[in-house]
């Protein structure tokens, strides 16, 4: 689609996500020739910087740019850095709007942005009510010439109550049709391709439902610890950093039913549908034995020495804070009834991975009796990142006498598809944002509706009577009390074990 002229107003300018996800993005679509003719962008925050001093630091010196700019003409680069402008907005958020207005006014007059704002906030979620306020005030939400957009980035809420603050806080300034809630997951090909797996295969989708699936199976594993985040990271913890968000955005994919079409309106529809089907855990007893959580331990990894989460930069040395979770649950609908989920999310595993794995049901009679495999089920394994693509295992017979049955693999990497450049997700969401397209920002209704799940596991985590929290160290899979959570023999799939 053709973008329009515009431009796009970042808040929390100065901080790490401009340079590190937001420039680099720009920069991409800006050599592939998909920002528009007319483009600015006006970095606010409060440090006090010139223009020539912001382009430096999120253009011309920044490192996260090095490896993008490298080999490209000065002229280029020096292009692009042009494009960027600062304005400070004084020391906390609330005042100084109409200074910035004056300066958005001024900006798109000189470059004819045609008065298409999008407002980034790159802020913390409690800035988010204060901003879109005084933008208001200053009729920076008036879309009567030119639209207004405005991005939100995670945390999107605490609980699912401060979530419904957030949006209550938003949509009083601003329509819902104008709100983007960035999930960066959803702009990953991968994970927008389990839309496609299903509902462009005829081969699929007849066995996607409790019929055929015995099992669904989701890991989200990171070799990193909380790295410099340990201050957030310790008031948040793995539920509400992966799971709320990112984990249930990948759920309601494989649950959702076929939307009508491919619109936003129907897309998201759906999505909302599927997340409102998951069955609420409430009772103690069900809390108990349907999650888990841990906190990695100091270990050595391939020689070197790994801090344990309590000694991270950050984190209190008695914190309860989970960098694991793993919960069962089941989605209460015809489709999914009775067919558990299990979904891991950790910190410090021995690899980075997510992948969805769907068990299939043996075959209701077995013929070959005296085979002798581990895992006797048909996987359909969804590699979401790394090694993005598609596998399939499957039985097949041992040559030789007899009828011996052993896996195979059907194995489909995105990389032999090489031809076409992959877009990063931030590059696809901004990309997205900058044409109207909410496609893959999640709605205010889908948010909650995610909330309402996590919610009650995280008040019995934190109220709950005699909740354990399991240390496993550094580099493992997890505290071996979460094989407690898969039925009869089940075990997780630990990729590369
Ligand atoms: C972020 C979390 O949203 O996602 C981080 O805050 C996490 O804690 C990151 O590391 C993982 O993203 P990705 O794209 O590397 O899987």
């Amino acid at each position: 689609g053709k973008t329009a002229n515009q431009m796009l107003v970042i808040f929390g300018a100065s901080g790490d996500l401009t340079a590190r996800k937001l420039v680099p993005s720009l920069y991409n679509l800006y050599k592939a020739n998909q920002l528009p003719e007319n483009f600015v962008v006006l970095g606010v925050s409060r440090s006090n910087l010139t223009d020539g001093e912001f382009r430096k630091k999120v253009v011309l010196e920044s490192s996260y740019l090095e490896n993008k700019v490298k080999g490209d003409a000065e002229e280029v680069i020096t292009t692009f850095a042009d494009k960027f402008f600062y304005e400070d907005l004084g020391d906390d958020y609330s005042k100084e709007y109409s200074k910035l207005a004056t300066r958005i006014s001024d900006l798109n007059s000189k470059y004819e942005t045609g008065e298409n704002y999008i407002f980034y906030l790159s802020t913390p979620p409690s800035l988010y009510e204060v901003i879109a306020k005084n933008l208001s005030e200053q009729h920076l939400n008036n879309e009567k010439n030119g639209w207004k957009r405005i991005i939100v980035e995670k945390p999107f809420g605490y609980s699912l109550k401060t979530a419904k603050n957030l949006n209550a806080g938003l949509q009083k300034y601003f329509k819902e049709t104008q709100i983007y809630r960035i999930d960066h997951y959803l702009g990953k090909e991968t994970v927008q391709n389990l839309l496609v797996t299903r509902f462009s295969n005829s081969i699929f989708e007849p066995l996607w439902n409790r019929n055929y699936i015995h099992h669904v199976e989701i890991t989200n594993a990171e070799r990193g610890g909380v790295e410099k985040r340990g201050g957030y990271y310790d008031k948040s913890g793995a539920l509400r950093d992966m799971f709320q968000n990112h984990l249930l955005q990948i759920v309601s994919l494989i649950v959702m039913e076929p939307p009508i079409d491919a619109s936003a309106l129907e897309i998201r529809n759906e999505k909302v549908k599927a997340l409102k089907s998951l069955r609420i855990m409430r009772d103690e007893e069900t809390l108990f034995k349907n999650t888990v959580r841990g906190q990695y331990l100091a270990s050595v990894i391939d020689g070197e020495k790994v801090k344990g989460y309590r000694e991270e930069e950050g984190v209190d040395p008695n914190s309860k804070t989970e960098t694991y979770a793993a919960i069962k649950f089941y989605v209460d609908n015809w489709r999914w009834k009775d067919v558990p989920f299990y979904v891991r999310t950790a910190k410090r595993m021995p690899t980075k991975v997510t992948e969805v794995v769907i068990h299939f049901k043996s075959p209701h009679h077995q013929v070959f009796k005296n085979s002798n495999l581990k895992n006797k089920d048909n996987q359909l394994i969804i590699r979401i990142q790394p090694d993005e693509g598609i596998l399939i295992k499957f039985g097949v017979k041992v040559p030789g006498q007899g009828f011996k049955v052993d896996r195979a693999n059907l194995d489909f990497y995105y990389s032999s598809l090489a031809k076409n450049n992959v877009m990063e997700a931030y590059e696809r969401l901004l990309l997205d944002a900058m044409q109207g397209d909410a496609t893959l920002y999640a709605r205010a209704d889908e948010v909650e509706a995610a909330w309402e799940f996590v919610d009650p596991i995280l008040n019995y985590w934190e109220n709950g009577p005699d909740v354990n929290i399991y240390g496993y160290s550094a580099g493992v899979w997890g505290p071996t009390n979460s094989d407690d959570l898969l039925e009869g023999n089940l075990r997780w799939r630990n990729p590369g074990e």
